[in-house]
């Protein structure tokens, strides 16, 4: 049976990890798949974690099962941090292994509401987004996003195409921090999506990954909240991956709110696809958040934490906007300076991004997307450079 299996396609941005860790070279630079890393190229275990870590394993008595939708205190916690108050009646939610998992159960529910189901991806889109879909054998159409020619947001092209959407569609937004781009709506825009999706009587989903690596937590919520508000329907897929530094501790959560009386049936319906899929969600991670979020001298430390994870990565930024003034003598590449989260596209060629790996041991995603936090002040210029000899 086994020998039918065909060969999948290897996912581009995970191949970059295996790719950079056999190269023997000195001073490779790894910009390849979003994970944050300080000055001195580690992913660190965040304090707050370690704290709550320590506190779990004190006070820790049993292994037994959790809830088959995860600890209504870690639902209620992580909730809260994206939504705030307000939503007791009308919200729905089951802790996920990671935001990949939240995606994938959100997108499964939106399916058993609605067997005939349309997903709409901005173009580009984090490629794992299609793949799942693809997967699912569930429907895409895409909306224009990225405007190559100014690396901003194609609103126009956005909207014209949005404006194809049918009742009952999902509309997949990236909450703040758009992977792979870096471009970002501003809140008036928001603001015209939110207008046009409501006259279409579509349902937003919200992938919300990178909370507090943009503007700040609150203000990469913004955008979320305002959707949460102005529609009866919303699915939200957010991932602690990033903002608490657990990546492979698979902690997510999937939120879907409805009205008040269609709630106990959303959440029954939730409570069903984990069980499907794999029963009870791992705890250790949403264990980690609800200990932090629950403590708050624990939350101040790790807001701190996370607060100057952002500030470096916004100071990498407008360092290699500088850099890449002086090396490229143009001011193309002032953009970076404004994307916000993890990630920018830069704008160059596949022949570009493979000359950068062969020639200098620089490694991004062929799409030319960055990863700002690979970088340190002293391999800014070196990247530089490297860009401007490839032009
Ligand atoms: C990325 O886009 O690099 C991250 O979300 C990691 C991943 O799983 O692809």
């Amino acid at each position: 049976m086994l020998e039918a299996l065909n060969p999948q396609p290897q996912d581009k941005i995970l191949q970059l990890i295996a790719m950079f860790r056999e190269d023997k070279r000195d001073g490779k630079i790894d910009l390849g798949v979003g994970v944050y890393k300080d000055a001195t190229g580690l992913t660190p275990v965040m304090r707050a974690v370690k704290a709550a870590e320590k506190k779990i394993w004190e006070a820790e008595t049993t292994k037994t099962y959790t809830a088959l939708a995860g600890e209504p205190g870690y639902n209620a916690a992580l909730s809260g941090l994206i939504l705030g108050e307000g939503y007791g009646d009308r919200l729905a939610s089951a802790s996920t292994p990671g935001g990949t998992g939240a995606l994938r159960q959100g997108f499964e529910l939106a399916r058993l509401a609605n067997p005939d189901l349309k997903v709409w991806l901005s173009a580009p889109t984090w490629p794992n987004h299609p793949s799942i879909l693809k997967f699912l054998k569930i429907e895409m159409a895409e909306y224009r996003y990225f405007d190559v020619a100014t690396s901003g947001v194609d609103f126009d092209a956005m909207l014209a195409d949005l404006d194809g959407v049918k009742e009952g569609d999902l509309v997949l937004l990236h909450g703040c921090c758009h992977n792979p781009t870096g471009a970002n709506l501003t809140m008036a825009q928001w603001d015209q999506v939110i207008a046009l999706l409501q006259a279409k009587k579509a349902v937003p989903m919200v992938d919300l990954a990178y909370q507090g690596f943009g503007d700040g937590l609150d203000a990469d919520a913004e955008a979320t909240r305002k959707v949460a508000a102005a529609f009866p329907e919303v699915i939200i897929a957010a991932s602690c991956s990033k903002n608490f530094g657990i990546y492979r501790e698979r902690a997510g959560l999937v939120i879907a709110l409805s009205s008040a009386d269609r709630k106990a049936v959303v959440q029954a319906n939730l409570n069903f696809l984990n069980r499907q899929t794999y029963s009870f969600p791992p705890d250790h991670g949403a264990r980690i958040v609800t200990t932090i979020l629950e403590d708050a001298a624990l939350t101040a430390d790790w807001k701190a934490e996370l607060e100057e994870t952002r500030l470096n990565m916004l100071n990498l930024r407008v360092q290699l906007a500088e850099e890449l003034r002086k090396a490229s003598n143009s001011d193309r590449f002032d953009f970076v300076a404004h994307h916000r989260g993890m990630f920018s596209r830069l704008g160059l060629s596949e022949a570009q991004v493979n000359r950068l790996r062969e020639e200098h041991a620089v490694y991004m995603v062929g799409d030319s997307r960055i990863n700002i936090a690979g970088l340190n002040k002293d391999t800014v210029p070196v990247l530089a450079k490297a860009i401007a000899s490839v032009l």
